[in-house]
């Protein structure tokens, strides 16, 4: 692969600081890397200071590849100068993803949705990329009937300000019985929150309608999905109890998730995995593999920033066949 010339709209959050890391690790072949923000700014990365530009300012003309890890909104307003360049756009946030022109794309379960003509790509939502990448696992030795699901999202899932209103309320409630919740409609030190986005008229929230249609459309299948999302006081590592209705034996199940390197799977009596121990690994964490009542459960813990966001993005930017200009 040629050098590329890369930008990275949102690079002081969350998943923007991870993708620096991720290219890095990863040795991604970099010629240049203009970190995007609203305002200029300083960021360290991995212990390396890096200066950012202004995104509105920035003439995408000067790079190959964009990555977007900001808000929708803030995507939807750069979409116009990225369009008139001839950069590749692959984007995190949720803005063009169920699109039927644009491919969603999880590369273990669709990569031949990218084409040489293919200038923006959506990274899916991050409890979408793990479902679906076991699910296309499992799917190759039986049928999904049906998925049911519990899903703990980490606070990090929601951005910087999230995590920051995480550790304040904490220090808070260690000192008061009273605390002001500081992000979220109420607070989520030492709590659970029952709804993850708006609540929709069906009753479903929004985040569980689109982890719904996002894993759809990634797998191509119309499965029944029934799951619940919840917000849980966790820094980094989300957490989903996964239930298939299949006719896959445990043994079969565990050899067949063994069989990627996706996965690292405990399969022996009384081991499992927590979100704390998910994050900053690429894997995604599976133990508590079992079966009753024609249902195969297990506990899923992965890394949200990581292969349920950062990760996924490189991933995709790995796919590309970048041409020397
Ligand atoms: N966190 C996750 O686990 C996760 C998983 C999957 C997808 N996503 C998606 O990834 C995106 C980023 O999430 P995050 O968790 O990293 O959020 P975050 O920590 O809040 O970071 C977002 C960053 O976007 C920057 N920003 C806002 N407007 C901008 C603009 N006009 N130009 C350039 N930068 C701008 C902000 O930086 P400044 O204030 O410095 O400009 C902020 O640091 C979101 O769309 C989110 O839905 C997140």
């Amino acid at each position: 692969m040629v050098n590329v010339k890369i930008a990275i709209i949102g690079a002081t959050g969350l998943v923007g600081r991870k993708i620096v890391s991720i290219l890095n690790e990863r040795k991604f072949p970099i010629s240049s890397l203009h970190l995007l923000s609203r305002s200029k700014k300083e960021v360290t990365i991995d212990g390396k200071l890096y200066k950012t530009e202004i995104s509105e300012d920035f003439d995408f003309n000067k790079v190959d590849l964009v990555f977007g890890a900001s808000s929708k909104d803030s995507v939807r307003k750069l979409l116009g100068p990225i369009s008139d360049s001839d950069a590749i756009f692959i984007d995190k946030s949720e803005l063009l993803r169920m699109d039927k022109d644009i491919p969603l794309v999880v590369p273990e379960v669709n990569p031949h949705k990218i084409n040489s003509e293919t200038k923006v790509i959506c990274s899916p939502n991050c409890v979408a990329i793990a479902i679906s990448v076991i699910l296309n696992n499992l799917r190759k030795k039986t049928k999904i009937e049906r998925m049911f699901a519990s899903i703990n999202e980490s606070v990090s899932g929601a951005g910087t300000k999230a995590l920051n209103a995480l550790l304040n309320e904490t220090k808070e409630s260690l000192m008061s019985s009273v605390i002001q919740p500081q992000f979220f409609e109420k607070e989520i030190a030492f709590n659970i929150l029952p709804q993850v986005g708006e609540a929709l008229d069906d009753g479903k929230s929004e985040e569980e309608f689109k982890i719904t249609s996002e894993t759809h459309k990634i797998m191509e299948s119309k499965f029944p999905v029934n799951i619940t999302v919840v917000r849980v006081p966790v820094m980094v590592g989300h957490s989903i109890a996964l239930h298939v209705m299949c006719d896959l034996e445990v043994e079969d199940a565990v050899k067949c998730l063994k069989s990627s390197d996706l996965f690292s799977v405990a399969d022996e009596k009384g081991k499992y995995f927590t979100p704390r121990q998910s994050a900053n690994t690429d894997k995604i964490l599976i133990s508590r593999v079992r079966r009753a009542n024609g249902i195969l459960s297990m506990w899923v813990c992965y890394d949200n920033l990581r292969k349920g966001a950062a990760l996924n993005a490189v991933q995709i930017a790995e796919l590309l066949d970048f041409k020397k200009k």
